[in-house]
């Protein structure tokens, strides 16, 4: 169960945060969790979250390993950081800061080298599932974002699907909608890697999940967790999320 925080809470919001969400999800040994801070509270989120079992992430990193690229931060010092994980290919990136499949698959490499497990996120806009694309979208992002990555690799890796049309827009996607997507990704990564990787791959969905809704989407075999935006910003509904 994973949480983006996106571009919310300061460091002080980010211990406050702590506070009330450690105790809260204490027990629960059923899935690992995920807190993605904005980098700069991603120091104090590591030491809130010292000796318990929530993992912290960067919500993205730079291709290379160093360099003269102003305002960007390397795999390596995400790494340095204390994260074990590091969103890559949110649909924000790829929308607002022109990110593309082949940046993608980059920053997935990198993520890797560095010894991070990179969250790959892949999802259809609004217009493509409307006119039916979502299956030809998601093949092309499977295919140029993921399929470049080594078997080795690909089993290093958690996806993602998050459909655009259901970020921050409180429309969620169906269980069945989400688990067919799952499928199709599914079915890329079995063509790809084989049976035993896409059956072992792990696949999240984004997009309006909330705590009314999240057991319909985990109800779903296809849907091995939730990538969570709004809603893992309040610690009460975020453990709700956890605790689903
Ligand atoms: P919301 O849960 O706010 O729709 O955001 C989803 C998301 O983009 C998570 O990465």
């Amino acid at each position: 169960m994973a949480g983006n925080w996106k571009m919310f809470k300061t460091s002080a919001e980010t211990a406050a945060f702590f506070e009330k969400f450690l105790p809260l999800v204490a027990a629960a040994e059923h899935c690992e969790v995920l807190i993605c801070p904005p980098y700069l509270s991603v120091a104090t989120a590591v030491q809130a979250a010292s000796g318990t079992r929530v993992r912290i992430g960067a919500q993205n990193l730079h291709w290379k390993n160093e360099g003269a690229f102003t305002g960007e931060v390397s795999a390596p010092m995400v790494r340095d950081s204390g994260c074990t994980h590091v969103l890559v290919g949110h649909s924000e990136r790829r929308q607002f800061f022109g990110e593309t499949d082949k940046s993608v698959n980059d920053k997935a490499a990198a993520a890797l080298g560095a010894g991070l497990t990179p969250v790959i996120c892949v999802g259809e806009r609004l217009e493509q599932r409307q006119s039916g694309e979502t299956e030809a979208v998601l093949t092309e992002q499977f295919q140029n974002g993921i399929g470049p990555l080594s078997p080795e690799q690909f089993g290093r890796i958690l996806i993602a699907y998050e459909p655009v049309w259901a970020i921050g827009t409180g429309l969620v996607a169906t269980p069945d909608q989400a688990a067919d997507a799952h499928r199709a990704i599914r079915a890329q990564a079995r063509a790809r890697y084989g049976e035993a990787a896409a059956a072992g791959i792990r696949i999240l969905y984004g997009g309006s999940v909330k705590p009314d809704n999240v057991k319909g989407l985990m109800a779903q075999p296809e849907i091995d967790g939730a990538l969570v935006g709004g809603a893992s910003l309040d610690p009460f509904s975020f453990a709700s999320l956890v605790n689903f």
